[in-house]
């Protein structure tokens, strides 16, 4: 947001303009615009609320209810933190007995909003100063926090046993649009603002700290010492969160899995318990009666051993996921399949299969696989009247097809 618009939105009336307009739809922004600027209102205030009320539409995902406050801009709504798992990270630090946390780059004040509420004194953060602005607001009246504008170069913090921080490095290259006209996002930690150095600098001088990376987060980066939680939400892996001091639980990797729906359901964690990784199946003779897939928080921990070893089973080819055992897991974090048939990847056989299968449509599931899936339905020439679940996987660096069996699993509300 430029200075000119966020000026614009603190100026009288321009609050109550905004809480007065109906929930915004597409459809009808034109025609409230018309009449909003019919009415008297300067352009320049009407486009400005009217842009926060289709931001507030995607930031009711990230913020709730709370969206309803705030004021907001796409890139800090973009690299919010959702609020349940904002709510988890603010459990931790009470958890541990923390009284203050510094939020070091608070964005919008997502985390920040998150800290307070669990009832944490909050000193929050950014180096950007409409940020640090449009912050302020959003925490306004909220008991503990406070919100200024500094670098975190500039602070001194002290290294008081009762206060942690809090670090979510933008991952936006600012100047850089992507083909959608978004910021370009980076997944490098050399990128990273803060820089990764700095991180690791505030958690060696706070020591009860924690910072939100990017799901890819590399392994060998993680510090000895610290605990590096993968954790996704409704199936997409959104963030690998490392944990330093009393705000480790487990020292290692560790995965949290939402499951059910997104204002209930339930979280459910997977620590490395000491297992190391899945072995790998040796060839197709080792493909079991069951096949599991794990939540992608789960792969990208690196935890497909912890699984493996539930499943007496193994991985059909390293880092790939797939667990095959002669029974199935009933874990949350995991999907069973019951394994139909075993195929290698051959055109001619995979197109008699389909044929004597009466196989008219394919789901298709891959990892590791570089197949157009597309493609292979069109050269399976699928004429039958039959839908079939497959999985591409390479078994023994072979290429492999697998027909399996979806299993309806218990449901969490
Ligand atoms: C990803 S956003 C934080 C989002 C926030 N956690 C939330 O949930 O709304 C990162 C923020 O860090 C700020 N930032 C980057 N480098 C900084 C620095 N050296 N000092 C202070 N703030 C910084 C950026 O301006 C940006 O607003």
């Amino acid at each position: 947001m430029d200075p000119e618009t966020a000026a614009t939105l603190s100026a009288p009336g321009a609050w109550d303009l905004l809480q007065s307009l109906p929930e915004y739809d597409e459809g009808a922004a034109l025609a409230v615009g018309t009449r909003l600027r019919a009415a008297g209102h300067d352009p320049a205030l009407v486009a400005a609320v009217l842009t926060q009320s289709r931001l507030r539409l995607r930031g009711r995902v990230k913020f709730g209810d709370r969206v309803e406050r705030m004021l907001l801009t796409q890139d800090g709504v973009e690299q919010a933190t959702r609020w349940q798992l904002a709510a988890r990270h603010a459990a931790r630090f009470a958890e541990a007995g923390l009284e203050t946390v510094w939020d070091l780059g608070c964005g919008l004040g997502g985390d920040a909003l998150a800290l307070a509420a669990a009832g944490l004194r909050v000193e929050a953060v950014d180096a950007d100063p409409t940020t640090a602005a449009l912050a302020a607001h959003n925490l306004d009246g909220v008991a503990g926090a406070r919100v200024r504008r500094a670098l975190i170069e500039e602070l001194d913090l002290g290294h008081d046993p009762g206060v942690g921080a809090w670090l979510d490095p933008a991952r936006r290259l600012p100047g850089r649009t992507d083909a959608r006209g978004r910021t370009a996002r980076t997944f490098s930690l050399d990128q990273l603002s803060p820089t990764w150095d700095q991180v690791q600098r505030v958690a060696a001088t706070v020591q009860h700290a924690g910072a939100k990376l990017a799901p890819s987060f590399p392994h060998h980066e993680i510090p000895g010492g610290a605990e590096a939680q993968w954790a996704s939400f409704g199936g997409e892996a959104l963030e690998c969160v490392l944990w330093w001091g009393d705000l480790v639980r487990h020292a290692g990797r560790t995965a949290q899995v939402h499951v059910g729906t997104t204002e209930g359901g339930q979280w459910h964690e997977v620590t490395d318990d000491g297992c190391g990784p899945a072995p790998v199946a040796s060839g197709p003779d080792d493909i079991g009666e069951w096949l599991h897939e794990p939540d992608r928080a789960v792969l990208q921990a690196g935890l497909i051993g912890v699984l493996a070893r539930l499943a007496s089973g193994t991985e059909t080819a390293p880092g790939v996921g797939y667990v095959t055992g002669p029974a199935p897991v009933d874990v949350p974090w995991a999907r069973p399949f019951r394994v139909r048939s075993v195929h290698s990847l051959s055109t001619k056989a995979l197109r008699r299969w389909a044929h004597e299968e009466d196989i008219g449509a394919l789901t298709i599931k891959k990892r590791s696989m570089p197949i157009d899936p597309d493609r292979l339905r069109h050269d399976l020439r699928l004429r039958g009247t039959r839908e079939a679940v497959v999985v591409l996987t390479p078994v023994a660096r072979q290429p492999m097809l697998l027909e399996v069996s979806p299993v309806a699993q218990r449901q969490p509300r």
